[in-house]
Order: structure tokens, then C-alpha cells, then sequence
């Protein structure tokens, strides 16, 4: 049955369990494959070349495995490599910017938006392209946040260090009037607050910390709607977690991320 089949979701490491994460509080009856490249992670200070090239060998492994659906929970990826994602891919295939730039044009009054994201992603000009499609009077203003992402990976989400980097990357912000920030990178969000306390203190009180992972959910479930793929039932669906390198912390440290204990689960280590 096509509908039983599992969603696919892939990032570079960790930060696409938020994206799971709001996939399985939507749409808790499916069945996911989450594959985190934790072999190859960074992708983001990678040339749009590598990262086209890492993109792909997801993508197939989680059609081998079944997938009826992809979501690229990776805004580097979304940024660079979806067009040819959809192209390649006989099965309908989601990313992130389009949710997180609509996230964003909701979150601002002032219409000015920043966005914080990986460097790929802020050259790729996508948050730019996305924004000005869904409101041409919103100004962006992206800026890269490349230490968040092995902070994410450590853990190290609180305390001093983070907020250090927190407060060299968000003062420029601060001279441009932008009253919502968009966590343009799926590892960011497991900074939130240390982000949030920083903006409030140096962009105002009612700076709007945002991301696409909730829209995200939301226009896969229109999706499944629109093309009856959804699973039948009520059921919970199951979980299963795929890593390309040594599968140790990941259990434990996914736990944290998706916010359900996974800690039992087997993380299975695949070769690309
Ligand atoms: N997952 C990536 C993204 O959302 C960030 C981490 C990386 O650089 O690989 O852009």
C-alpha cells in the first residue's frame, strides 16, 4: 500500500530532528525515516557542487528504503538542491525555506526580516528569492551563523559560549530595525532560547524568533491531503533513525531534540 509507506526526512546531522519533530506532532499516525549525514556534516560552508552531490545520495538511500515522500529538512539543501531534487525524484519532495520565509513574512510588522542561516543558504540568495515571492515589501537581511551549528551538534546550547556567539552574530541586526529573525538553519532552533534572549536585549523586547519547522508539517499534512497519500488509521507511527557515522550519542542526544524518548531505539548506521 503506497499511503503505509515511510516519509523520508534528511539533514546533515541533527537539526533536522526539529523538523521531525513538528512532522510527528502533526501528522503523528505516519511513519518516518530520519537520515542525518552526521558523516559529512557541515554542509553549509560546502560549494553548492558538494552539497548537490551529498543531496543526492540521501535522497536515493530513502527511496531504497521506501520513502513515498521526501522532506529536506536541511535549509542548505532546500537551498541548493531541491529544484534538482524534484527533478531527479519520482516522489513529491519538500523543503524548508518556503516555510521558513513564510513564517517570517507572518512573524514581521516592520517588514524588515533577518535571517540567520548557514553560508550556503544566505549566498544562494534562496530566503531573498522566497521572501520577495510571498511579499515583495518585506527587506531581508541574511547573515550567516556558522558557529551555531557545532554548538548544536555538542549540545552546548546554553551558557556563556553561546550567547557570546549569539551577541557577535545578531548586533548587526540591531542597526537595520528588524523586528522578526527567522532561524534560517534547521540546527538552530536547539539554540532558541539562548537566540531569543540575545534578540530581545539587543533588537528589542518584541523581537519575533521564528522557523519553518511547524509550516514545514503543516504543508506536508495539505500535501498528503491533496494526493491521498496520507497513512490510514490511528495507529502511532514508527520512527526509525539512520546516521553515517558511529551511531554512539545519537539516540540519546535525538531524545533531546524530538522531545520523545528514542533512546531505546536502534540508530542504524548506513554507508552512502
Ligand atoms: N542542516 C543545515 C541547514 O539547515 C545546517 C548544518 C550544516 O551546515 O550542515 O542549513
Amino acid at each position: 500500500m503506497e499511503q503505509a509507506r515511510p516519509i523520508g526526512v534528511f539533514d546533515s546531522g541533527l537539526g533536522g530532528l526539529t523538523v521531525a519533530r513538528a512532522v510527528r506532532a502533526a501528522l503523528p499516525a505516519e511513519h518516518l525515516v530520519y537520515l542525518g549525514d552526521t558523516a559529512r556534516v557541515p554542509y553549509g560552508t560546502r560549494s553548492a557542487h558538494t552539497v548537490i552531490r551529498y543531496a543526492r545520495s540521501c535522497a536515493a538511500h530513502l527511496q531504497r528504503r521506501g520513502a513515498k515522500l521526501l522532506v529536506v529538512a536541511c535549509n542548505t539543501v532546500s537551498a541548493v538542491a531541491l529544484d534538482m531534487l524534484r527533478v531527479e525524484l519520482d516522489i513529491p519532495v519538500l523543503g524548508v525555506i518556503q516555510p521558513g520565509a513564510r513564517a517570517g513574512v507572518e512573524a514581521t510588522r516592520s517588514q524588515r526580516l533577518g535571517v540567520i542561516a548557514t553560508r550556503g543558504t544566505v549566498a544562494s540568495g534562496a530566503y531573498v528569492r522566497a521572501t520577495a515571492a510571498l511579499d515583495p515589501r518585506v527587506e531581508v537581511f541574511a547573515r550567516e551563523a556558522p558557529l551555531f551549528v557545532p554548538l548544536a551538534e555538542e549540545g552546548w546550547v546554553e551558557g556563556p559560549v553561546p550567547e557570546a556567539v549569539a551577541r557577535r552574530y545578531l548586533a548587526p541586526f540591531a542597526q537595520e530595525g528588524v523586528d522578526a529573525l527567522v532561524l534560517g538553519c534547521t540546527h538552530y532552533p536547539l539554540l532558541r532560547p539562548v537566540i531569543e534572549a540575545v534578540s530581545a536585549e539587543l533588537l528589542g523586547p518584541g523581537t519575533r524568533v521564528v522557523d519553518g519547522a511547524e509550516a514545514t508539517a503543516a504543508a506536508l499534512a495539505a500535501l498528503l491531503e491533496d494526493r491521498a497519500m496520507g497513512v490510514e488509521g490511528s495507529e502511532p507511527g514508527g520512527m526509525e533513525l539512520l546516521v553515517t557515522d558511529l551511531p554512539d550519542r545519537f539516540g540519546e542526544v535525538a531524545s533531546r531534540f524530538l522531545g520523545e524518548d528514542v533512546s531505546g531505539l536502534e540508530v542504524e548506521q548506513v554507508d552512502l
